[in-house]
């Protein structure tokens, strides 16, 4: 190290390589990797040096993707600066220009913006179905179709389809099959397992769990995710790694997060069911869940307001459960998908599909489920 004072400011202290047993990960806050020397260089080219430069690949990243891969039971997978950038890696991986795509008509508003205003532009064709009306997709399928794209819990509506049903369909007309896992996450299915080829998640919401991070996992097979990181990489969508590192945080509390959640939406959907001043309840059911690893139907409960016109009073009169345009964090909270999510929809839309001024999304949280009840119930009777 030089002897002036400048130079000793800028590398006192820093030892890169010294081995430190923390028994966390540490956060790889850095957005370039040193080498010792070209021949260093020439193995990371080569294949054999792991990082580079952080948009190219960073420790933090990998041990979330990794991670992911492994509880969805798949070989590889590749994290994103969000949810929508996994998603775009992920259709980019198969699609070209020309080629088709079909979709649940009941998919993320994002993804449809994604497919119908981003990758149309590029000649990529859409198709929206409705699974609960179709029996099968033959009459959709053209010679350029390529990939079928599905939600394994739908939103708003939490609409969940025979996954293992539609998969097949879509394997005997050779298309790839991608599932957006992010409402049930591996926690409750695994469709990587079921026969997906790729399954991708907004980590933002149950993966992360508690509302402080924006970012997005897609796994699959090592030729498929080889290819969507490339496309991660050239489209500048790399998380940085303090989001990876809050978001594998996050995750380790998944299993015991989703167990305490879906048993408190169950609670929460039964005392719906019966309260007088709710028209309609949206929660799976146990039949249309049987596919689910686990006996469980998620933690995400719609409803719609017998009479729409006290909507404004009801979200007005909730205290501790916040209205948040988001789901999934510890703590219960609502959202109104017409004012947000779906604010682009046409009147005619909103009947046609469900989605009123009257429907109310709740992403339920930790807390005791007594207290959730009473306070739904509180602003209900108000
Ligand atoms: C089902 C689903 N998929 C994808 C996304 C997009 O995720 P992100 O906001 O992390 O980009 C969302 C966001 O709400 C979502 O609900």
């Amino acid at each position: 190290m030089g002897e002036r004072f400048e130079t000793k400011t800028v590398h006192i202290g820093h030892e890169p390589l010294r081995q430190v047993k923390s028994k966390s990960t540490p956060i790889y806050q850095t957005s370039v990797f040193a080498f010792a020397g070209l021949e260093e260089v020439e193995q990371f080219y080569t294949g054999d040096g792991e990082y580079l430069y952080t948009r190219n690949g960073n420790p933090n990243q990998a041990e979330l993707s990794d991670a992911i891969a492994a509880l969805e039971r798949a070989e590889a997978g590749v994290s994103a600066a969000s949810g929508m950038g996994a998603i775009m890696a992920g259709l980019l991986s198969v699609l070209g220009p020309g080629d088709h795509v079909l979709a649940s008509h009941e998919i993320y508003g994002g993804t449809y913006a994604l497919l119908y205003k981003e990758l149309s532009r590029f000649g990529i064709e859409l198709t929206s179905i409705n699974l609960n009306e179709e029996a099968s997709l033959a009459d959709h399928v053209r010679p350029n179709t390529k990939l079928f794209f599905l939600e394994t819990i739908t939103n708003p509506l939490l609409t969940v389809v025979d996954m293992p049903y539609w998969i097949e369909q879509a394997k005997q007309h050779g298309l790839t099959v991608m599932v957006d896992n992010t409402f049930a996450t591996p926690y409750l299915v695994q469709p990587y397992s079921l026969g997906a080829n790729l399954v991708v998640h907004s980590a933002t919401k149950y993966i992360g769990g508690h509302s402080d991070v924006t970012s997005g996992v897609l796994v699959g097979d090592p030729e498929r995710i080889a290819r969507a990181r490339e496309i991660v990489v050239n489209y500048g969508a790399s998380l940085s790694p303090f989001e990876a590192w809050l978001t594998a945080r996050g995750l380790k509390t998944l299993a015991i997060r989703m167990e305490r959640q879906c048993d408190n939406a169950s609670q929460v959907a039964d005392f719906l069911e019966k309260h007088s001043a709710i028209k309609r309840v949206y929660y799976p059911s146990k039949e249309a869940t049987s596919f689910f690893h686990r006996q469980k139907q998620g933690a995400m409960v719609s409803f719609s307001l017998a009479d729409e016109s006290k909507i404004y009073d009801f979200y007005r009169a909730l205290d501790w459960i916040k209205f948040a345009p988001s789901l999934a964090g510890v703590e219960t909270s609502v959202s109104h998908p017409v004012t947000t999510s779906h604010r682009a929809f046409t009147e005619e839309q909103r009947q046609a599909t469900g989605i009123t001024m009257g429907l109310v999304r709740l992403s339920v949280g930790i807390e005791a489920a007594e207290d959730i009840i009473f306070e739904l119930n509180r602003a209900l009777q108000k």
